[in-house]
């Protein structure tokens, strides 16, 4: 049998019908009101709609009923697998320690200057074993899958050295291979400067008193990005994506621009953590990007995904709607849950980039230092209540348009005929509902490629 038919639904958010921008981010395509179905044929989807032309469908197709796996929804809601397209997945130890520091009115950048906060987790990644990496990724993927999540992006940049950086890569290849969550790989040499380089001779004075990667470590760490670490990545040929943390004190959009150059020349897309805490010319740079012309007309490279934008430019806001109007659209991937656990309130300005045309995803930005959270549904509730999005726009936000953020659109994201079939089975009826009920293990049935990966009783 390599087919499974799913019945007795309430109803069906298909999300049919490309990336979600301006008035459309609010259309989830739902079908309800009579008996609905989902058929799944070797991994992908067959037929999704009205009970009665889905098996006419499968008719058509010389598919007999007995062929298929009946699986009843009970009068729950079906949307597609949830992507989460921006994860930090591997690393290893916590930094629940930051809470006294930040309790004592450090700033997240402030702890990072003075060596803690990111680079406290490289060098507990550096000092973790394969088996003790692949462990943490193992449950929390646990956790994702159990969540709703079928696909997630998986960066690298806990190693911050080329040795490291590739051994996550490695890892997190493998863990991609056991599944069933699809991993997409990003590079993120570029996340912050290894202490070995704010060490560096260039640099005057204890590491404490200097500001974050002071200018000569930093250049000198993006020289070693792109000369050594890119080609590296390049060479071992698991990463799809390079991204960077371009941000005030961290790295410069000009920095940014030269790393994000270097990758499209070595053939990865890219992906930038953006304006997240101050204006720094992400949100310009990522629209600079966006269409890679060093990419055939076949595969769009260029830069697929801008990142937080918790504090965009006016300029930066123009130059996303330009590049969603010329048929390039950079999608603003908005990581509320971070804004909401640094407790500074940044958040995202969701419904101007919605109002300007712009598309939006939303992700957990999973990481120790800034969101220790791996549930999708928790960041649509932080959406609807912290930015306004309407259920609806935080669910096309969490699977069409992660899906095209990860230049996975014609793949997953939605619920149509020929995709992967990747399908939730939610606790509730109605997709307001998954948001509303904060905080609650909702997805009660997940489908990975046509096959059931995850349920629960
Ligand atoms: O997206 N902002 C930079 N990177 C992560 C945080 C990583 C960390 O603090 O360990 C983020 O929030
Ligand atoms: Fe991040």
């Amino acid at each position: 049998m390599t087919g499974l038919l799913v019945e007795g639904a309430s109803g069906i958010a298909t999300l049919a019908g490309g990336l979600r921008r301006g008035g459309a981010q609010g259309d989830a395509g739902v079908v309800s009101g009579g008996a609905v179905a989902v058929a799944c044929w070797e991994g992908r989807i067959l037929a999704a709609g009205a009970a009665d032309e889905v098996s006419r469908q499968m008719a058509a197709r010389g598919l007999p009923i007995n062929a298929f796996r009946r699986f009843d929804a009970r009068g729950g809601l079906i949307t597609p697998g949830l992507v989460d397209a921006h994860a930090h997945l591997l690393f290893a130890g916590t930094r629940e320690g930051e809470w006294q520091l930040r309790a004592r009115g450090a700033g997240y950048l402030e702890v990072l200057a003075a060596g803690g906060g990111i680079l406290s987790t490289v060098a507990a990644t550096r000092a973790a074993s394969d088996q003790e990496l692949l462990a943490g990724g193992r449950a929390r993927l646990a956790q994702m899958l159990a969540s709703g999540t079928t696909t997630a992006e998986a960066k690298s940049g806990y190693g911050l050295d080329v040795a490291t950086e590739l051994r996550l890569l490695e890892l997190i290849a493998r863990l991609g291979r056991e599944g069933p969550i699809e991993l997409v790989p990003t590079f993120l040499g570029a996340h912050a400067v290894p202490a070995e380089f704010r060490a560096g001779p260039a640099a005057a004075g204890p590491a404490s008193a200097r500001p974050a990667g002071g200018p000569d470590g930093t250049d000198a760490y993006v020289v070693n990005v792109i000369d050594y670490q890119l080609p590296a990545v390049a060479r071992q040929g698991i990463a799809r994506f390079c991204d960077v943390f371009c941000e005030q004190g961290v790295f410069s959009a000009d920095q940014s621009r030269r790393i994000l150059r270097a990758a499209a020349d070595n053939g990865l897309a890219l992906r930038l953590h953006a304006d997240e805490l101050a204006p720094s010319g992400g949100a310009e740079l990522a629209a600079e990007l966006a269409a890679d012309p060093g990419a055939g007309p076949a595969a769009r490279r260029g830069c697929l995904s801008a990142d937080h934008l918790g504090a965009p430019s006016e300029e930066g806001i123009a130059a996303l709607a330009r590049s969603a109007d010329a048929g390039t659209p950079v999608v603003a991937t908005l990581l509320p849950a971070t804004s909401w656990f640094l407790g500074r309130h940044h958040f995202a300005p969701a419904r101007r980039f919605i109002d300007a045309g712009i598309p939006v995803a939303l992700a957990t930005d999973l990481n120790p230092g800034t969101s220790p959270t791996l549930s999708l549904p928790l960041v649509m509730s932080i959406a609807c209540v912290e930015m306004d999005l309407t259920p609806a726009e935080a669910l096309a936000a969490v699977t069409i348009n992660a899906a095209h953020s990860l230049g996975l659109g014609a793949q997953i994201g939605s619920i149509e005929p020929g995709k992967q079939a990747d399908l939730v089975v939610w606790d509730v009826p109605t997709l307001e509902q998954i948001p509303y009920w904060l905080g609650a293990r909702l997805a009660r049935t997940v489908v990975k490629r046509g096959v059931i990966v995850s349920e629960r009783g």
